[in-house]
């Protein structure tokens, strides 16, 4: 296929990228604003390759993506391109408004007028909380954050899209996404750089929240799969085999990066902070997809690609973030 991925150049469009440079052998042209958490580095293995090609622009920016449209002619438009920290949604909910209400507007309006496949990568943050069970695809939607909520509208507006003017349209839901080339700021990288330097580990509240773990390659596998085998209008939720409380994590963090429990330290708790995700992924295991990499084999290995791979972090560690770091914690990083 060729494809025009939008926020390729993030934590997990870049996985779903060399996914399907390396094993599906696509074209694909990622269109990417490069925020703070887009960067050319998660490139580096395939960025000189033919069937890659990346345009910098916002998907807010028609003339962008129109330009990115005709330089590829696509076939399908996947769509990654997101603010997607729920503490920075918080702090600053503008950008949040402005690429999931715009952006996806923009992306829907250009896959009509090209005649293009559209898939929206989504998340289980779109259903809120749930204390016990398991969300479907059915269940009511209830996001709690600036950034759930933003996302929420994006899918409402792509099912419309579907429903008036027959856009083949697909969504595709991830639960809690870990693995390399994820931006410091969410709790798996955070603790694992965190432990690694001595800091301190900041557990919100008593860490007793619950998240469905699902490997980036997984989720990845799961878009590629709904974007080949989905059915225009439909929704696929894509969870992670592994639900942990954040306290679990942390401390086996601790246990494979040989830090210490004396690190951990229970800071002031997220407003509105949802308790527990769980999401069920029986439509699109029906389809042929189902994740590979367990909690346990997966963290693991991320904290090993972590210690080995201080080239991709020290930039991020050095710079902005560390800026943002002090705003959010109230403490430097050392
Ligand atoms: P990320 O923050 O690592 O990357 C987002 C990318 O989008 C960056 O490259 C950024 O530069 C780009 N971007 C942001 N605004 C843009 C704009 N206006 N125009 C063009 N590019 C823009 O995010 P991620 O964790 O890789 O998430 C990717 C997608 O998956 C998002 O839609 C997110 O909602 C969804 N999702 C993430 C998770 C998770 O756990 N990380 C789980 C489920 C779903
Ligand atoms: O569920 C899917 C969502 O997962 C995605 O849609 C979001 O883009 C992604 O950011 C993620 O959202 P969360 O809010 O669940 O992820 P985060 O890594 O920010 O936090 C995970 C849990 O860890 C959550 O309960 C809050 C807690 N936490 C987080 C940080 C950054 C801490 O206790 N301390 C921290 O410093």
């Amino acid at each position: 296929m060729r494809l025009l991925v939008c926020g390729g150049a993030g934590f997990i469009g870049s996985t779903f990228v060399r996914q399907r440079l390396r094993e599906h052998g696509d074209e694909v042209t990622v269109l990417d604003k490069l925020t703070y958490a887009g960067r050319e580095e998660n490139f580096h293995d395939f960025a000189g390759e033919e069937a890659f090609a990346f345009v910098r622009g916002a998907i807010e920016d028609p003339e962008a993506v129109g330009g990115a449209i005709a330089g590829c002619r696509p076939e399908a438009i996947v769509n990654f391109a997101a603010e997607t920290h729920v503490d920075r949604s918080i702090a600053e909910p503008d950008a949040f408004v402005k690429t999931h209400a715009l952006g996806t507007h923009v992306l829907l309006e250009a896959a009509r007028e090209w005649g293009l496949r559209y898939l929206q990568v989504s998340t289980d943050e779109v259903y809120g909380s749930i204390e016990e069970g398991t969300f479907t695809e059915s269940s009511p939607l209830r996001p709690s954050s600036p950034y759930s909520a933003t996302k929420t509208g994006a899918d409402l507006l792509v099912q419309s899209y579907f429903h008036t003017y027959e856009l083949p349209a697909v969504i595709c839901r991830g639960s809690n996404n870990y693995g390399p080339y994820q931006y410091p700021e969410k709790l798996i990288p955070l603790m694992i750089l965190n432990a690694l330097h001595g800091d301190p580990l900041p557990v919100y509240g008593d860490g007793m929240q619950v998240r469905n773990w699902i490997h980036s390659t997984d989720f990845a596998a799961a878009i590629g799969h709904v974007l080949e085998h989905g059915q225009p209008g439909e929704v696929y939720n894509a969870g992670g085999p592994d639900e942990e409380p954040n306290m679990t994590v942390v401390r086996r963090i601790i246990e494979l990066t040989g830090a210490s429990e004396s690190q951990i330290e229970h800071v002031t708790d997220r407003p509105g902070h949802d308790v527990r995700y769980s999401l069920s992924s029986e439509k699109v295991r029906a389809l042929g997809w189902e994740p590979k990499v367990r909690f346990e084999d997966g963290l693991s290995q991320t904290v090993a690609w972590y210690r080995e791979n201080a080239w991709w972090w020290e930039p991020v560690r050095s710079g902005d973030y560390r800026e943002y770091y002090e705003r959010q914690y109230g403490r430097a990083l050392s």
